[in-house]
């Protein structure tokens, strides 16, 4: 989960390409690098260890200049963070390379091209792709057909792309299990790892398909399929505004995310339901036909994405009462698993391109299941591509690598999915439309929280010097404390555990003590009186508890319980606003601690690898 971007223009590319990389920074931040020719010299080359601003800082030092560039932002995985371990990778002074993605048969090329003379100067996977397509171009004498006959002896994932200082013309790229995107513009062309780092200089895209090899000039792009066939590939416009990729007035991406749910929420109802009913065909023509057949629902996510497939188990089960199944899709995949042919696959991704994620729905797909619906934030994404069913989310571009707009979306746009095929299922039209009704309310709610917001940010202070904290549910809330969980440990580095309320006695009670806060989301739903009898559990052993509860739930506060009062919610729509407190608590606590909080460490936003 590295990013790449390249640029084949009249003018000078060092400051599109560096651009990009800030932009694509979000998918690592441990090195970057950039390589430049001017059709004269050889290779001109920088790479720093760190964020992209060092790369910036060197380069402003000494400037590279040309035409035709790549760079790469990286987030390690063979190899230390680094300067010899930084892309692009150079075999010789005249071949460069960027790569996203992993090589799995590294070793053995490895070994193969040590034994053929070439030295390795890195512990990278990428070097030996370097290598491979130094030793075709000595063979062959064309980039294109070097690169192409190279890549038939990789093994893994990855988006490539490749210049060679003797046909500085053009850029040759391909992808076969990570994401690239080719830029068209006028006179000049581009290829990244995502949109968004091209929105500077264009909104006109091309997406790859896997296989695909694309050589990129000034005033032509080639593509060919994996079986070396000339192929179109649709231009597509980029559907979001360019600045919404932008910070504007908030310190943090993170903070602008949160506050921009309620107009997102909004935004991925519209047109998907009518003040008291849901519209099945926004779910995609044949909709209908299909909830129809669908007996069982395979939910597969990672992350945050899991949480929301959590919390939509309740809400299948439910509205619908058909069965519902929730796993990781790391665990999915590597295990034996039975797929019934009546399944709903359900793949849920913010960025479309989660490596685990897309191999669960391919090696379901050779098991066999009814269809696969996605819910994705990225259109034209790997995951929207392989679906049959799609509903989109309209969060926009999330650059925060700790998702919340992402989080809250899917949650709305899995409770559409569920009431449409509680539908099939017997819901009545009055459930729906209360239902209905509920989600109206939510983006007004969702607002409501957000004006709590000083008052979370004062209770933050007093998680600044905890090592740990607790974080419980119950019900549908428990997806929402875990939620709560990553969110607090994914950002101020607070270990931090969720546990269902009831499950308390069964263990984590032994930590609690006044050293151990505990966080806990209290709507006054069904589950309220059992909830509070757990809370007593908490205050009787010295615990110091922090509950987020609406005016019904009756929670008072008194000494060693904090109580933030949050509008009085629907049962079902209850998991959506509950989960807003959360993120603003987790962002304050970050803030005070000084973390980075939109690219916390060791972490990237968009995991391409295993
Ligand atoms: C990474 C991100 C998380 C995200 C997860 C799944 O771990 O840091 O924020 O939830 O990947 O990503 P996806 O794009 O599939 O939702």
């Amino acid at each position: 989960m590295c990013g790449i971007v390249g640029a084949v223009s009249e003018r000078d590319v060092q400051g599109i390409l560096l651009e990009g990389l800030r932009r694509l920074e979000y998918r690592g931040y441990d090195s970057a690098g950039m390589a430049v020719l001017d059709g004269k010299s050889a290779v001109q080359r920088a790479r720093e260890v760190g964020k992209v601003e060092s790369l910036a800082a060197a380069i402003e030092a000494s400037p590279l200049s040309g035409h035709l560039g790549i760079a790469h932002t990286r987030w390690a995985t063979h190899g230390e963070p680094s300067q010899l371990n930084a892309h692009p990778h150079m075999s010789g002074d005249r071949l460069a390379i960027v790569h996203n993605g992993i090589i799995e048969n590294y070793q053995e090329l490895r070994e193969e091209l040590k034994a053929d003379g070439f030295e390795f100067t890195s512990q990278t996977d990428t070097e030996v792709v370097v290598h491979l397509i130094e030793k075709n171009y000595r063979e062959l004498g064309k980039l294109y057909d070097a690169v192409k006959t190279a890549v038939t002896r990789l093994r893994g994932a990855y988006a490539l792309a490749v210049v060679h200082a003797d046909e500085p013309e053009h850029m040759v790229v391909c992808r076969e299990g990570s994401p690239l995107v080719i830029g068209v513009g006028i006179g000049e062309n581009f290829i990244a790892s995502d949109q968004l780092a091209l929105l500077p200089v264009t909104d006109r895209f091309m997406f790859l398909e896997e296989g695909d090899l694309a050589d990129i000039r000034r005033d032509s792009i080639e593509i060919h399929d994996r079986e070396g066939a000339l192929v179109d590939r649709a231009v597509s416009r980029f559907e979001h505004s360019a600045d919404a990729a932008e910070k504007g007035e908030y310190r943090h991406y993170m903070l602008k995310e949160i506050h921009e749910q309620p107009r997102v929420i909004k935004a991925t109802m519209e047109g998907r339901v009518t003040d008291s009913r849901v519209l099945e065909q926004a779910l995609g023509i044949e909709a209908g036909e299909l909830l129809q057949d669908v007996r069982h629902v395979q939910i597969i996510a990672c992350g945050t994405s899991y949480h929301a497939g959590m919390v939509a188990r309740y809400w299948i089960e439910d509205l619908a009462g058909v069965p519902c199944s929730v796993e990781v899709a790391s665990e999915f995949r590597y295990r034996k698993h039975v797929i019934q042919k009546d399944t709903l696959f359900l793949c849920i991704s913010q960025s479309g391109e989660t490596a685990d994620t897309l191999a669960a729905l391919r090696q379901a797909k050779k098991a066999g299941f009814r269809a696969a619906l996605a819910i994705c934030n990225v259109p034209g994404s790997s995951l929207v591509r392989e679906s049959d069913l799609v509903i989109m989310t309209q969060a926009g571009p999330e650059i925060g690598v700790a998702s919340t707009k992402a989080f809250t979306t899917q949650l709305t746009a899995l409770l559409i999915f569920s009431l449409a095929l509680a539908r099939k299922n017997g819901l009545s039209a009055e459930r729906e439309a209360d239902i209905v009704k509920a989600l109206h309310l939510v983006p007004g709610q969702v607002s409501d929280v957000l004006a709590l917001e000083g008052e979370i940010a004062e209770m933050s202070e007093r998680f600044v010097e905890k090592n740990h904290a607790l974080f419980l549910g119950r019900g549908s809330q428990f997806p929402v404390a875990m939620e709560g969980a990553l969110k607090l440990k994914e950002i101020s580095y607070i270990h931090a555990e969720a546990y269902p309320a009831g499950e308390l006695k069964h263990g984590p009670l032994a930590l609690v003590d006044s050293e151990m806060p505990v966080i806990t989301v209290a709507p006054n739903n069904s589950m309220a009186e059992k909830l509070k009898s757990n809370l007593e559990e908490v205050r009787a052993r010295g615990g110091e508890l922090f509950v987020f509860a609406d005016r019904a739930a009756n929670v008072k506060p008194e000494e060693n319980i904090h109580v933030v009062q949050l509008p009085e919610v629907h049962e079902i729509t209850a998991p959506i606003v509950y989960t807003v407190p959360l993120q603003l608590l987790s962002y304050h606590v970050a803030v005070l601690k000084g973390t980075d909080v939109d690219q916390p460490r060791n972490l990237a936003k968009s995991v391409t690898v295993e």
